[in-house]
């Protein structure tokens, strides 16, 4: 059964006692996928282990299949991938469904491109309204053809690779690790040197798992928050073993949960701690977050540690543009936080939360007002005035989104009356196991 025809399920979260115990988060969503394409494209076998088992990465473990890779489960988290190589992708028989993923479409694009090769690319109803002109705009640059696409340049999209892609040096109008990931993943299979300018870094996962698997990439400071990253074409792919940290966008819930509920003391473990990746932390610290630090380690070239928190009374602050890439996915998540602090939390510059699964400015702000905030929107500002509670006992529309629907069921843990979604089937997209997981800490989450 595909998600499209998966039932709807709405859950109520109702005041809990304390989150207490130790996690494991299951594997970064954004690795994930990247890990399961740089074995597409190395020839030889690429072992992974903690592995994302979310329907977003599996749909790319699908596609990687239809390229010609083989792609086993071993165990859980535990897969093997078996190259077809770059350069020697096959072409899909059949469309690529990407259901709710973004990241996996875009990022494939980018691969296709550098191939003499047509695939259809299709998703969700969420998927087939966002934006893919931003992609499609440096690839057609590169050489790609857009045989055919739906009204403003979304899903479906046919696309036809070029036999001889040309390099190109593109500044990236949006921060956007997607669309710098997918002119990268052209550059791949592209003669020559590619080189991808951001004004403000975002998460440079591609960028180190390119120089894992061995491609010459060089990453140098850009202006005053921007890189300037440059991969020369046709590299020979090393097959590799990884190992996937926890993921903090995943972890960002149970983690703000155990700091509004009180008496709560919850360790998360092997958490990626990538500095690209650390806004909403480094945030929920300024608002007055015990959180511990209890070691720091390098696995498969990104940074881990561990972490204790603590329940903490939280206070607004204003959270700068310039923060928004390093937490991008954490925004609702932090909308919640802030409306159980006392104080006003600012938070600037949100206008690329309003191409995610959903408008995810409006949801927010909707959820927000079901339950009692007292909020506003001004332009691409959020602003949260906390009292330090929240009365809850509102409904909250998901939009397909899974980030709104975790979001708001960790509001009904700590909020005066329970809070309902009214879907919780595409938490499984990031987080599969989530609502199991949050029982066994303490959470209180009915059907
Ligand atoms: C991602 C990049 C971000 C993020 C998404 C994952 C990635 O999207 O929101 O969940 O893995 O590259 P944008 O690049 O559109 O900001």
């Amino acid at each position: 059964m595909t998600r499209n025809t998966q039932a709807i399920l709405p859950l109520t979260a109702h005041r809990s006692g304390p989150i207490n115990g130790r996690a494991r988060i299951p594997g970064d969503k954004s690795i994930s996928h990247r890990a399961l394409l740089f074995g597409l494209l190395a020839v030889g076998e690429t072992s992974i282990e903690g592995l994302l088992e979310g329907e977003d990465v599996l749909a790319t473990a699908r596609a990687c299949t239809q390229f010609g890779a083989t792609v086993k489960r071993l165990a859980a988290g535990s897969w093997r991938v078996i190259g077809a190589g770059l350069g020697s992708l096959l072409e899909p028989t059949q469309e690529i469904d990407f259901g709710n993923s973004g990241t996996g479409v875009r990022l494939v694009m980018g691969l296709v491109g550098a191939h003499p090769i047509e695939a259809i690319f299709d998703g969700d109803a969420s998927l087939r309204k966002r934006p893919m002109g931003r992609v499609l705009d440096p690839l057609s640059k590169m050489g790609i053809e857009i045989v055919e696409h739906a009204d403003g340049e979304r899903l479906p999209i046919r696309l036809k690779g070029a036999r001889d892609p040309i390099p190109i040096v593109y500044e990236v109008p949006v921060p956007s690790a997607q669309v710098k990931s997918a002119v990268l993943l052209c550059g791949l299979g592209t003669p020559g040197e590619t080189t991808v300018i951001e004004r403000e870094a975002t998460r440079d996962h591609t960028e180190r798992m390119l120089e894992y698997f061995g491609a010459n990439v060089t990453v140098e400071p850009h202006g005053q928050h921007g890189r300037k990253i440059k991969l020369k074409g046709r590299p020979e792919l090393i097959p590799r073993k990884l190992r996937i940290p926890a993921d903090p966008s995943s972890a960002a819930f149970p983690l703000t949960a155990a700091l509004i509920v009180k008496d709560s003391n919850l360790m998360l473990e092997g958490l990626l701690a990538n500095p690209l990746r650390t806004g909403l932390l480094d945030t929920l610290k300024e608002m007055g977050a015990n959180i511990e630090e209890t070691s720091r380690r390098e696995e498969s070239g990104e940074i881990v540690v561990d972490l204790w928190v603590h329940a903490s009374s939280l206070k607004g602050v204003d959270v700068p543009a310039s923060r928004a890439p390093s937490m991008i996915d954490e925004y609702p998540m932090l909308a919640v936080a802030a409306s159980f602090a006392k104080g006003t939390t600012t938070m600037r510059g949100l206008s690329e939360l309003r191409v995610k699964e959903s408008d995810r400015l409006a949801a927010v702000a909707a959820g927000l007002a079901a339950n009692g905030v007292e909020h506003e929107v001004k332009g691409d500002d959020l602003i949260i005035h906390g009292k330090g509670r929240v009365a809850g006992g509102g409904k909250v529309e998901t939009h397909m989104d899974h980030r709104i629907a975790m979001s708001f069921l960790m509001m009904g843990l700590a909020s005066e009356k329970p809070v309902t979604i009214d879907d919780s089937s595409f938490i499984t997209t990031s987080f599969p196991g989530f609502t199991e997981l949050m029982r066994e800490l303490g959470a209180d989450i009915r059907e």
